[in-house]
């Protein structure tokens, strides 16, 4: 019995609309999750690995009409159309309200409907908060399993009256009539993803997968959460959470943002290869953080496992998530070997001579395609990597000293960058522009600007989110974090990464850490503070002191060339673009210029 009145009453109302045959409260155990199992086994949808090699450990194939997130069917319903802003897309919440309960009209006939509660953050943390998602697919209660808490203490924790965001998702394939499954339903001609921020309430038609479907992770915990983080004066961000600890033992604790495939996961988990310095695993996507009595940011990681990208991922990358996929994970669109394991591009140099790809066909390294989807992904606890910090899902948060911002970048952006105040840093962070991955339905490679990495994940007008960040700033008694504009992925002339990139990067949190203690040298430069030539240890990369000078130097012409394009971007946000932006962009047209003028 559910002591919730308002929560009882919404499944009601769902029960009502959807038509589900079966009605299941989810809560949370293992035996809940075999089941699952069970279910998705008998649909033929998923294979159990070899238990010798990966133990309780499942591969799923989904439809190849259904890989990532389709940012084309994600709408921001607000009442006016420039609260959604020029960035996303927009329909008024009473008309998609109606479009959305003649879509979900009996959509669940000959299925079960589970209803998941659970927690974004540790049940009980003052920075976490509650969502409850309704769904028809086993497929995302298995997951919802390991990347949220879910079950009874959370409906303990709602009490009789607490605030909860529903959430109603439907892969959008009803089974009338008796008619048989087909392994993954979904129904990608009729794809909505749509939020309501005013009302906090999501509802997902259509699709299984990722992001689409699991949706305490982008719809809840950034979307509807970054607009309440902005009414209720807190940050919701695409951000990894880490913990770095020098040989003496200090620690800071650094995020980071990078879109999505752009190295979050990787450096959330990374193995210094500088002598004695540790880092430690907090968050890898997402990050909650609220000020403390102290005038500190407190974050907290809202999920509970990590959902990464499976290809790239090797003992040579990132051991670290490697050594977590060991038993009890799900792996989704990778290839499978002859001996009943799991393999993707770059798992090891050598492929193995003969497997199963994505989609179910012989697969050989002479084919043309690769063996895994891109996007395939991998779902893991994150208690089960072997460096997450002690303190990952402490109820007060860690303290943060410190924010990265970075993207795909070939050109123009040096290796580091620090931002001489939080205002420059929230410039930097709205001026960073990526090359698309395969994480998202497009064309891959093609230059956007995606804002602090929340392009596709800011539930309202990005101009109000900087105007937000700007705030945040300026509020009395707080000790902000210093900000940082990185990029791992400069090339060189023959298109070679400069960088070496991954356990590499310690270098360059090494001299962040040592900013944050006052001890690193930097150069006042147009761009910020920038590393002295010899601040950065470089020693062993076998990088020339021409590479070296590259990677740190200001590009003035390129930054230059910058200006109008980032002035174009801004415009379409007429009046709701913060002046500070305005300002700081000025500032830098300036400095470059007269830096320009110095070189000349
Ligand atoms: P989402 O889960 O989509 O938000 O992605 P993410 O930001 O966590 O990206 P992830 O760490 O999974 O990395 C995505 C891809 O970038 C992988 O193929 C990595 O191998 C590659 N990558 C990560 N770090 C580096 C780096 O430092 N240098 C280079 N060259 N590639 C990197
Ligand atoms: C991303 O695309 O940034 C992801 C994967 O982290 S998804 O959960 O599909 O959004
Ligand atoms: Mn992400």
């Amino acid at each position: 019995m559910l002591k919730h009145s308002r929560l009882a009453a919404w499944i009601d109302d769902m029960k009502t609309l959807c038509q589900p045959d079966h009605l299941v409260i989810c809560d949370g155990s293992s035996q809940e999750y075999d089941s699952m199992w069970e279910l998705l086994l008998a649909a033929g949808v998923a294979k159990k690995l070899n238990e010798e090699i990966r133990p309780n450990s499942y591969l799923v194939r989904s439809d190849p009409a259904d890989v990532a997130r389709v940012e084309s069917r994600t709408f921001i319903c607000t009442e006016a159309e420039i609260d959604a802003g020029p960035t996303n897309h927009w329909t008024a919440p009473d008309e998609m309200h109606t479009r959305l309960k003649g879509l979900f009209a009996g959509c669940m006939r000959g299925r079960t409907m589970y209803v998941i509660p659970y927690s974004m953050g540790p049940v009980g943390s003052p920075i976490a908060h509650i969502g409850v998602e309704i769904t028809d697919s086993p497929y995302v209660v298995t997951n919802m399993h390991i990347m949220t808490r879910v079950g009874q203490a959370v409906l303990d924790e709602l009490g009789t009256d607490g605030e909860f965001v529903p959430c109603v998702h439907s892969v959008g394939v009803p089974l009338v009539d008796g008619a048989s499954d087909v392994p993954w339903p979904c129904n990608p001609e009729n794809l909505y993803i749509a939020h309501f921020p005013t009302t906090r309430e999501i509802w997902s038609f259509g699709s299984g997968y990722g992001g689409n479907a699991l949706l305490g992770k982008k719809c809840f915990a950034l979307r509807i959460a970054s607009a309440m983080a902005r009414d209720e004066g807190w940050l919701a961000e695409h951000m990894l959470i880490l913990k770095l600890t020098n040989p003496e033992g200090v620690v800071h604790y650094v995020t980071g943002a990078f879109p999505s495939a752009c190295g979050k996961t990787n450096l959330a988990m990374l193995i210094p290869t500088i002598p004695d310095w540790k880092v430690e695993t907090v968050g890898d996507d997402i990050c909650w953080m609220k000020f403390g009595d102290d005038g500190q940011l407190y974050a907290i990681n809202p999920e509970a496992g990590f959902f990464g990208v499976a290809p790239g991922t090797g003992m040579h990358s990132n051991a670290n998530a490697m050594l977590s996929l060991t038993k009890d994970c799900i792996f989704t669109n990778v290839a499978e070997t002859d001996d009943g394991d799991v393999w993707w591009e770059d798992m090891t140099k050598v492929p193995p001579a003969h497997l199963i790809d994505w989609k179910g066909n012989d697969w050989t390294p002479a084919s043309k395609e690769p063996a895994a989807h891109p996007n395939a992904r991998f779902t893991v606890s994150a208690a089960q990597c072997p460096a997450i910090a002690d303190e990952w899902e402490d109820l007060k948060g860690v303290p943060i000293s410190a924010i990265l911002f970075g993207g795909r970048r070939a050109t123009v952006v040096p290796l580091v960058n620090e931002a001489a105040s939080w205002q420059q840093g929230t410039f930097f962070g709205s001026i960073v522009s990526s090359e698309k991955t395969a994480a998202a339905v497009g064309k891959i490679g093609e230059l956007r600007r995606d804002p602090m990495a929340m392009l596709p994940f800011c539930g309202y007008n990005m101009a109000d989110y900087w105007s937000h960040w700007m705030a945040t700033g300026n509020k009395p008694g707080v000790r902000l974090p210093k900000i940082y504009y990185v990029n791992w992925f400069r090339k060189d002339d023959n298109g070679k990464f400069m960088w070496p990139g991954f356990g590499e990067n310690s270098r360059v949190l090494k001299w962040i850490f040592e900013r944050c203690e006052g001890t690193a040298e930097c150069i006042e430069t147009p761009i910020g503070n920038l590393p002295t030539l010899d601040a950065i240890d470089f020693d062993g990369l076998g990088l020339s002191d021409a590479d070296i000078a590259q990677l740190l130097r200001v590009e003035i012409e390129g930054w230059l060339s910058e200006i109008p394009l980032i002035e174009e971007y801004y415009a379409q946000f007429g009046d709701r673009l913060p002046a500070e932006l305005t300002s700081e962009l000025n500032n830098l047209r300036d400095k470059l210029q007269a830096a320009k003028s110095e070189v000349a």
